[in-house]
């Protein structure tokens, strides 16, 4: 477990409870505590949310659940693009702003819900032009521009699964991406700016593509200003060139509430991400309630997540729930430091922000850039604040109760994952007394319990999950076994997200970290096996293994442990080639903090290596049960040489 010395003293010693301020209760969308019990009869509870969208038929059965697979609102139809956007038209959402965004450089778009449809409707009508049809998949590999929410709702209108990956991941990892999803197209920018600089995507994207025979059409949003940029005669298109005169009504798909919405990949144990599969009806039905309830959304709130569009955040809390909910939402592309370290705040102050989603990692770095950055701005319209991606360590939140909240907005500490789709475990604003650095408890008609490897009730253990959810993933794409191997072996029925987490006395979760070898490093999920692959790919390394490290800012940082091949010694620009090339094998949210050259790792007499011996190394601790190593010698030399060199 990453975090767990940190929960574990704040559990001990964490009295301070903050109860919802009354005027904000008194005013909440959930105000009555006794939503958990109605929750009880939970398929009763998620089909009064699923009654809130539009359907086009409705379903003939709430739930089938044939563990581990679940079909909710079979049966059913609808569109979620349709429910993001046309069911707003008729409507004063009409005319409200759906979409606020502003570039890294200054630059402002604004969209109004009737001018979102025709954004969308457009970009539909050419993905049907280019030939894409109910079914196929289309790859988005795009900066945080209008245009990547605009394509994603185009791919859930005409009913193709998106898959989107994140800007920041390298060539090799988009077209991994791209073909385990087998994609017929991808849509891409010449660029886009972050801290100053282009991030060169259609760059990349040639690289990718080279290696990806089933992509047929590459679209290329003009962004980063790019000139010249590459185009292949036939494979690649100018968004702008495709959707000059193309009409921006486009009749939205009927979908069955269990055809792919998306695919998106994430990272587990394997060195091979993993295609999760989310479904239409039960998702959105998911992300619209969690939007509504926890992050208490009326139609006056300015909304701004600050994830990018590549991670589950960005896909349930910037595009489908907000705006099924018929939010107002801010999007940013670029850097929070850029130009300076006030930018988040300034535009905060300049949008009128209200409700405010970010990551810990995000808030431990503004602690360190200081408090004269919000202290110059103005964020009085802020009411609600919220966080998601790690355990909030409780110094974090008490800073971001009282610099960004002003003692006055509360926080809810969101705990959830890609596979789940939506929120699972966290405080309802209103009605919550919250804790710092807890995530206080299940959402009403989620229920979680704590297990020990015997599948029996424990204080702390594991996080466990014992009833189907409408927004959980529905499979691995292409790897039914490894989804039921993954999450569903470990106790019958029951999910298992990796977790671990401790309950306290008043019945609220504190959630420890991964107990696998999966990193999180400033919120971003990183398997170790995909780290160590990347460095036994470079011709100087025999052997890696990866570990995370405590960073005061990221969370957790990488520590890699090599030994080299053929008796070759490491130096220091060895590090930095092997650091380069894990950035640019994977992206660069993966590179090592640390490498440590060994001649030997600690290994079992069986062979296999001791990751949490090399765990205690890199955080410091003292070393474990050290009695089945082969050569105990090893790991007390490489402990010394590690202290030597990191201190
Ligand atoms: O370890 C948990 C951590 O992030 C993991 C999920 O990562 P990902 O799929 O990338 O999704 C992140 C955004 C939803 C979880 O297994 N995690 C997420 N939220 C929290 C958290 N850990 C503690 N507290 C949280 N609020």
């Amino acid at each position: 477990m990453t975090h767990d010395r940190a929960a574990l003293d704040a559990l001990l010693t964490e009295k301070r409870r903050f109860a919802p301020p009354p005027e904000f209760a008194a005013a909440a969308v959930v105000s009555d505590p006794a939503v958990y019990e109605r929750a009880e009869d939970f398929e009763a509870f998620w089909a009064g949310w699923a009654e809130e969208l539009d359907w086009f038929r409705k379903w003939d059965t709430v739930l089938e659940w044939n563990p581990p697979h679940a079909r909710w609102f079979d049966g059913g139809k609808l569109n979620v693009c349709h429910n993001c956007i046309d069911r707003h038209l008729d409507g004063p959402r009409r005319d409200r702003p759906a979409l606020l965004w502003e570039g890294e450089p200054g630059d402002r778009r604004t969209f109004t819900y009737a001018e979102l449809a025709q954004q969308v409707g457009r970009f539909a009508n050419v993905l049907r032009d280019l030939g894409v049809k109910k079914g196929d998949r289309v790859a988005i590999y795009l900066p945080m521009i209008p245009e990547a929410a605009f394509a994603m709702l185009a791919c859930a209108r005409i009913g193709a699964p998106h898959s989107v990956v994140f800007g920041g991941f390298s060539p090799d990892s988009l077209a991994d991406r791209i073909n385990d999803a087998d994609a017929r197209v991808l849509i891409t920018a010449d660029g886009g700016h972050r801290r100053g600089t282009i991030v060169p995507l259609k760059a990349n994207a040639d690289r990718a593509v080279a290696r990806c025979p089933g992509i047929e059409h590459v679209v290329v949003v003009a962004r980063g200003g790019l000139d010249p940029v590459d185009m292949v005669a036939g494979r690649d298109h100018w968004y702008h060139d495709l959707a000059d005169g193309v009409d921006g009504d486009c009749p939205a798909e009927v979908m069955d509430a269990e055809d792919i919405l998306y695919i998106l990949y994430t990272s587990g144990t394997t060195g091979k991400p993993k295609g999760v599969v989310h479904t239409t009806g039960g998702y959105l039905t998911q992300v619209h309630a969690t939007t509504k309830t926890v992050f208490d959304l009326k139609d006056d709130d300015i909304y701004w997540c600050t994830a990018d569009v590549g991670w589950v955040t960005g896909h349930s809390y910037i595009v489908y729930g907000p705006l099924a909910a018929g939010a107002t939402v801010v999007m940013y592309e670029g850097a929070p430091d850029w130009p300076d370290k006030g930018r988040f705040w300034k535009m905060c102050q300049d949008y009128g922000v209200t409700v405010f989603y970010t990551a810990p990692t995000a808030i431990r770095a503004f602690m360190q850039w200081g408090e004269e950055w919000p202290g110059g701005y103005d964020l009085g319209r802020l009411r609600l604040l919220g966080t998601v991606g790690e355990p909030i360590n409780p110094e974090a939140w008490m800073w971001y109760h009282r610099v960004i909240g002003k003692e006055s907005c509360p926080i809810v500490d969101t705990w959830w994952q890609t596979e789940t789709g939506g929120i699972m475990i966290t405080p309802l604003p209103g009605i919550t007394r919250t804790r710092p650095g807890s995530a206080c408890r299940a959402f009403p008609g989620i229920e979680t319990t704590l297990l020990n490897d015997a599948g029996e009730t424990v204080d702390a253990g594991y996080l466990a999950i014992t009833r189907p959810w409408p927004s959980m993933l529905r499979t691995i794409w292409g790897d039914d076994q490894r989804y039921r191997e993954t999450y569903w072996s470990k106790w019958d029925g029951v999910y298992f997200p990796g977790d671990g987490a401790k309950i306290d006395e008043d019945g609220y979760l504190w959630i420890l970290g991964r107990v696998d070898d999966v990193l999180n490093v400033a919120g971003h999920r990183i398997g170790t096996m995909e780290v160590e692959s990347a460095l036994v790919e470079h011709p100087a390394v025999a052997e890696a293994a990866v570990v995370g490290k405590t960073h005061a800012v990221k969370g957790q940082a990488i520590a890699a442990f090599v030994t080299l091949m053929g008796g070759r010694e490491g130096d220091e620009a060895l590090t930095a080639e092997l650091k380069a090339h894990v950035a640019s094998a994977i992206g660069p949210i993966a590179r090592p903090e640390a490498i440590l050259f060994a001649a030997d790792l600690p290994k079992t007499r069986s062979g296999k290596i001791m990751r949490r011996l090399l765990g205690d190394i890199a955080a410091g601790r003292a070393l474990g049960d050290t009695t089945t190593l082969a050569d105990p010698a090893v790991v007390q030399s490489l402990k010394d040489r590690y202290e030597a060199k990191e201190g």
